[in-house]
């Protein structure tokens, strides 16, 4: 495995090969970035990963500098599951100028769930992710594909349109997300949680499941699921951002009979902020 740092470098790397397969991540990897990795190794004739924690999706008040930076034992992990290079850029690798040029996800997508808590997070998403499309597959001979998480639900199909919309030959594969044994998704942010609030944190997986077990129900109006998920996490410690049912495809809220759908959650536990989802159907 090789490991660059420039986009020149990359792209020499990449230059005898005809069909990469790329699996973008901020690093501190876990088994849910590693189950992408282990998919990518399926396909194409070799396999990127990016490490690179981008500042234009962090807010001021958020946490960029205290994001955990763990490049040896991601290296390391990658390497066992199948990775042919990693991209390391530095910040002034990537941005030697400032990044002007941004893209700009449709507000039906994007303002709302995690746009709505998290104002331009889908702009710094959209633009990083447009720029390592273009350093990864610019040279590309035939199509490539990238790898995703269903975690981000939102991330993920925002991604999809973005790649659809300007005619980018690359394939976008989600894969399911990757869960503690007691429900929790792996995320890099329950670095930050106690052990009390670990313990506490599987709430938020089984409250969208008691969601799930409404819907299905059908005695209850979806708003009104929404409110009781609301007050339930509320009742216990949380500060719920949303908690929400939605159509799967667009993530409008559903009419009476869609049944593709999906269960989105976020919500504060001390200072950490967590987030998951479960696609249903009715
Ligand atoms: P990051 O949070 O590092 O996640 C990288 C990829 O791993 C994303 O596609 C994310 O959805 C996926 N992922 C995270 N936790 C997962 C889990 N428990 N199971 C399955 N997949 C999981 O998402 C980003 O980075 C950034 O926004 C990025 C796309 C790299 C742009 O900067």
């Amino acid at each position: 495995m090789r490991v660059v740092q420039t986009v020149q470098a990359l792209r020499e790397a990449l230059r005898p090969f005809d069909s990469p397969a790329f699996v973008p991540t901020m690093g501190n990897l876990h088994a849910g970035h590693l189950a992408l990795m282990q998919q990518a190794s399926q396909h194409g004739d070799v396999r990127v990963a990016s490490i690179f924690v981008n500042r234009l999706q962090f807010a001021p008040n958020e946490d960029f500098d205290a994001y955990p930076r763990t490049f040896e034992p991601d290296c390391a992990a990658l390497e066992t599951a199948g990775c042919d290079i990693v991209f390391a850029p530095k910040e002034a690798d990537l941005y030697p100028q400032p990044q002007t040029y941004m893209v700009h996800p449709p507000a039906a997508l994007a303002d709302m769930l995690e746009g709505q808590y998290r104002p331009g997070f889908f702009i710094g998403v959209s633009t990083v992710v447009m720029k390592l499309f273009q350093c990864v597959f610019q040279g590309a001979k035939a199509s490539g594909t990238a790898f995703f998480g269903e975690k981000d639900f939102q991330q993920q199909l925002i991604i999809r349109a973005l790649v659809q919309q300007f005619e980018m030959p690359i394939a976008i594969q989600t894969m399911a997300t990757v869960r503690d044994t007691d429900g929790l998704a792996l995320s890099s942010r329950n670095n930050y949680l106690s052990a009390a609030e670990r313990k506490e944190a599987t709430r938020l997986h089984q409250c969208l499941q008691t969601m799930a077990g409404a819907l299905r129900a059908a005695e209850l109006t979806p708003q009104a699921i929404e409110e009781q998920a609301m007050r339930d996490l509320k009742h216990h410690g949380w500060r719920p951002d949303y908690m929400a049912v939605r159509r799967r495809d667009d993530l409008q809220r559903p009419d009476v009979g869609d049944r593709a759908l999906v269960l989105l959650g976020a919500a504060k536990l001390g200072q950490t902020r967590l987030i998951d989802n479960i696609p249903i159907d009715l």
